[in-house]
């Protein structure tokens, strides 16, 4: 019995320091891959703001030429000139403004296809994302705002992936990463952001399985579930400790991209947290974000009606 018990608790020990070996050499030792390995173009949406612009100079910095997608041409244009200023003429930059909200397969599949034309697609980025701009019941939402947060944060992936795809098969190598979060991969619910948390939900399993579909054909798809990180999307919130500067998440999520790692969360301060809510925290954790997004939610009603 006693052998039995120790047996197991050395086991679960080596276990332990196995997976904690893992994770230091995952976050702060392995090489990054050379992404340019997949092709020489990276197509990011929602590129002319937070993560996705980050991401796209993050990029370039690997010498990679981006087509960036966003809704309005003269961000994307000024995102451009900023790249450009930094990195030189060498970094090639397409622009092709389109609005998720507003357009369909067809309108999407077309961009696309008119867009990379002629170019060695190697990396698709579908960042594009919104949220509610308070926490709100989920009868609260009006209808005109669900259907955007479904074409924004699921259509947008599954049409542009759709479009991608074709040409990485034929090339036998390609890489897709999907920005979920950590709103449904870290915690077990996300109350009054629930449309948000469950199209990020969506992301996860899209990636996922569309993962193991085209493993075969070389294409390494992996969703990226981050948690707080400074952008406009998360101003609300104000600053603290747990919200993460967009360029260091920019870095990590870089050197994240193409390993086998179907869902992570590349930056090492949001994967200790995520570490920590899952292992021990996960009631707490939601009860005290449903309790300040109430009060978000009471301040934000308030704001509205003057008093
Ligand atoms: N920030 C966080 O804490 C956090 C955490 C986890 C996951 N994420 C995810 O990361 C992704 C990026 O978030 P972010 O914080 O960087 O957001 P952000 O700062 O609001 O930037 C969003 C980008 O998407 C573009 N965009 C928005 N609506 C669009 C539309 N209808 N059509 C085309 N482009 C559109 C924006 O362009 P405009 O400038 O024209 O609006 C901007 O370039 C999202 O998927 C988000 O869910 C964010």
């Amino acid at each position: 019995m006693l052998v039995g018990v120790s047996g197991i608790g050395f086991f679960s020990l080596c276990y332990r320091l196995f997976t904690n070996a893992r994770w230091i050499y995952k976050m702060f030792i392995r090489s990054p891959k050379n992404l340019r390995d997949y092709g020489l173009w990276a197509i990011i949406t929602g590129s002319t703001d937070g993560i996705g612009k980050a991401l796209a100079f993050e990029l370039a910095s690997k010498g990679l030429n981006l087509v960036c997608m966003a809704r309005n041409l003269s961000k994307l244009e000024s995102t451009a000139a900023e790249i450009r200023h930094k990195f030189g003429q060498r970094i090639k930059i397409r622009n092709i403004a389109l609005d998720f909200d507003k357009s369909g397969p067809t309108e999407i599949s077309s961009a696309i296809h008119h867009g990379i034309q002629g170019l060695d697609i190697g990396l698709l980025v579908n960042n594009v994302g919104i949220t509610n701009s308070h926490p709100k019941f989920f009868h609260e939402f009006e209808p005109e705002f669900i259907e955007s947060m479904v074409r924004v944060n699921v259509e947008a992936a599954i049409w542009v992936t759709r479009a991608v795809i074709p040409g990485m098969m034929k090339k036998k190598k390609g890489a897709i990463v999907n920005i979920g979060s950590g709103s449904s991969a870290t915690v077990s619910s996300y109350p009054l952001f629930t449309l948000y948390a469950a199209s990020k939900a969506f992301m996860a399993t899209l990636s996922r399985s569309i993962g193991l579909e085209y493993q075969s054909f070389g294409i390494d798809i992996q969703c990226q579930a981050p948690l707080y990180i400074s952008t406009k999307m998360i101003t609300e919130l104000g600053t603290n400790i747990l919200i993460v500067p967009v360029e260091a998440f920019s870095k990590s999520s870089v050197r994240w991209m193409g390993h086998n790692d179907p869902i992570c969360c590349p930056f090492w301060w949001h994967s200790l947290q995520s570490y920590i809510t899952q292992s021990f925290l996960d009631d707490l954790v939601i009860k005290y974000l449903f309790k300040t997004f109430l009060r978000m939610r009471r301040e934000a009603l308030e704001e509205k009606t003057g008093r």
